[in-house]
């Protein structure tokens, strides 16, 4: 069976059933030996387009490739020929005149994932758009829980709340797409400065009381990059520093005192800000399982564009 669609643009895009076939696929892979390299991708090139800095996203993808038996090249945008004016769009028609027929995106700019698909015959994939859509982090995610609850029914209804930088966080509207679409009861925790303001979603002000209240914390990084800087914000102050901990922070103490729930970081984190250092390894963390399953999650999703044609798309 295929995706829904030839390419990955949009975590809204995704169905249950793409869903469903993604985590069954993943876990078809996890279940392998760690390190065993499949033809998936034999005879094929992929290209990594990475235009805002990452370390899981790029890395995964490229082993993920590679683990599938893909070519891998990277476009290192300061050596190419983008910095004499060359469009992007340009770039992957050059590319595509050399066999190449994956892009894997990111971008600072929301819908440029879909303008390359829109505009090439190349299988497209969102690495990572501005504070908008990071689909493949809300897919790894996802199976994560499923695979530390057991089973998709079971983490049907179970309660998340997504706490801190929710208006910067692309990994944030992800996980809303997907983890509603999967049944779970989400909730955010965040100062105003933070929140969305057409939520739908139950806000805390405060971690303890959403600690309380939910089974899965899921902490954001706070976005400095992307975020206005504003006095109350400014973390080189201590106050500031001291406020956000009080209020929001998922702290050593805090997540010792509830070790039934399930804790998770998309990375990379500001440790000591959002969250203690020593929280990731606890037993109720899933942040190192996360890092690991965005290689099966990515693998997962190649594979399938793989039975894809994009004259279909
Ligand atoms: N979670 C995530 O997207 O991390 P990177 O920016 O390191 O890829």
């Amino acid at each position: 069976m295929n995706l829904s669609k030839p390419y990955l643009i949009s975590s809204a895009d995704l169905s249950l059933r793409d869903l469903k076939l993604i985590f069954e696929k993943a876990k078809y892979f996890g279940d392998a030996p760690n390190g065993t390299i499949f033809d998936d991708l034999k005879n094929t090139s992929v290209c990594t387009m990475f235009l805002e800095p990452s370390t899981r996203t790029k890395i995964s993808f490229e082993l993920a490739a590679k683990r599938l038996s893909a070519i891998t090249v990277d476009f290192d945008l300061a050596s190419t020929s983008y910095v004499k004016g060359e469009s992007l769009l340009d770039t992957i028609h050059t590319l595509e005149s050399m066999g190449i027929e994956y892009f894997i995106s990111r971008n600072t700019d929301f819908g440029t994932a879909k303008y390359f698909a829109e505009n090439s015959k190349s299988k497209i994939l969102n690495a990572g758009e501005g504070s908008q859509d990071h689909p493949s982090q809300g897919l790894l995610d996802a199976y994560t829980l499923i695979e530390r609850i057991g089973s998709l029914e079971q983490l049907k209804g179970k309660k998340i709340c997504l706490v801190g930088d929710i208006k910067n966080s692309r990994v944030a509207k992800s996980n809303f797409n997907i983890l509603s679409k999967l049944g779970l009861e989400i909730s955010t925790c965040s100062p105003l400065e933070f929140q969305l303001p057409d939520s739908k979603f139950k806000n805390y002000e405060n971690i303890e009381q959403a600690l309380r209240d939910n089974d899965i914390m899921m902490m954001l990084r706070i976005q400095r990059e992307r975020s206005e800087t504003f006095n109350k914000f400014d973390f080189t102050k201590q106050e500031s520093l001291e406020w956000y901990r009080d209020n929001f922070a998922l702290t050593k103490d805090r997540a010792i005192a509830y070790p039934e729930k399930l804790i998770m970081h998309p990375g990379p984190a500001n440790f000591g800000i959002e969250i203690d250092k020593e929280v990731e390894s606890l037993q109720n963390s899933l942040i190192k399982q996360q890092v690991r399953n965005g290689v099966l999650i990515r693998m997962a999703i190649l594979s399938l564009l793989s039975r894809a044609s994009r004259k279909n798309g």
